[in-house]
């Protein structure tokens, strides 16, 4: 499994960065706080905050910017939304046309303070993807120096694939956790195995659902992860991160909490690892039914 991108074990994911109203030392605290614990790569998107994240990480990051060279900062675009800092957006759609992808990463690379994104992620698959167009594009920006690796998003395998054909891709960031379970079965993860792709997964922990939703299937798995979780005396944050890491694929976890000791139970599961019964149990309690 290839790490070429040199992401940490754990990522630091910036989505939810506008909405916890800091100022721009306690995002710089927030900022120490991961490389501190060795969370050392910083996940972003272009459409973050309604396109204000990555200029508010930069701001911080321009009062110490000796931290550039001890972090790797991944990028995505691919998304257009209609928001008030794109007033010509009238429908919410996807491009990855060369002028809209070269024209995002000026912007990231602007708002972010630095001269390099150390990853680029196509956010969604675009139905009106062009293969080659995108491959040249790509290429053209690692000649520059301004990307260093690419990757793609919630692409489904047979999107993936003519992409890779053409330009060696690093990563595939998806969605998994208990209460998301499809890429378990739909050929997603059976693919980065096969690639010796080393996949991103966003939301590990349900975006905060797996804590905090009381649906039935919520409740029943929570009080599965509880009891597991006292009988090996970790945290549930932990236990969730080791059910992640526990696939053959060798998963990178993003992390979305605003609080350090978040980023260090998930650390905390590299030192537990379930074996195949505590793995299926979780499967259990998510589904509420065996398996065949
Ligand atoms: N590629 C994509 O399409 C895509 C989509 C979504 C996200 N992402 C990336 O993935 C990253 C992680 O996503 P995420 O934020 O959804 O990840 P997550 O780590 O699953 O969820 C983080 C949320 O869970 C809450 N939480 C954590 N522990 C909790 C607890 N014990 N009780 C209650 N709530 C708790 C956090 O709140 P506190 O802050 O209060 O701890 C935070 O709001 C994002 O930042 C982004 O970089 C990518």
């Amino acid at each position: 499994m290839h790490n070429p991108a040199g992401l940490s074990p754990v990522v630091a994911g910036a989505w939810r960065l506008a909405e916890w109203g800091w100022t721009p030392q306690q995002r710089l605290a927030w900022i120490e706080g991961n490389l501190d614990l060795g969370v050392t790569s910083f996940d972003h998107a272009d459409i973050y905050g309604g396109y204000s994240v990555e200029a508010l990480f930069g701001e911080a990051l321009a009062l110490r910017p000796a931290l550039r060279a001890r972090m790797q900062l991944v990028s995505k675009c691919g998304i257009r939304l209609v928001a008030p800092a794109r007033p010509d957006h009238q429908v919410k759609h996807y491009d990855t046309s060369v002028a809209h992808v070269r024209a995002s990463v000026e912007h990231s690379l602007r708002s972010l303070r630095t001269d390099h994104l150390d990853l680029l992620l196509i956010h969604r698959p675009d139905a009106l993807m062009d293969f080659d167009e995108l491959a040249d594009t790509f290429e053209a920006l690692r000649r520059e120096g301004k990307v260093r690796f690419f990757g793609v998003s919630n692409f489904a395998p047979h999107q993936l694939a003519p992409l890779h054909r053409r330009i060696a891709l690093a990563t595939h960031q998806i969605e998994l956790s208990p209460l998301h379970l499809d890429p378990l079965h739909d050929g997603v993860l059976d693919q980065c195995q096969d690639l010796g792709f080393r996949p991103m997964i966003w939301s590990p922990l349900a975006g905060g659902r797996i804590f905090t939703a009381d649906g039935e299937r919520e409740r029943r798995l929570r009080q599965t992860l509880e009891a597991m979780a006292a009988e090996l005396a970790v945290s549930v944050t932990t236990l969730v991160t080791a059910w992640v890491l526990r696939h053959p694929s060798r998963p990178l976890p993003i992390l979305g909490s605003r609080r350090i000791e978040v980023a260090q139970a998930a650390l905390a599961a590299a030192a537990l690892r379930l074996d195949a019964q505590q793995w299926w149990r979780i499967w259990t309690a998510s589904t509420g039914q065996e398996v065949p």
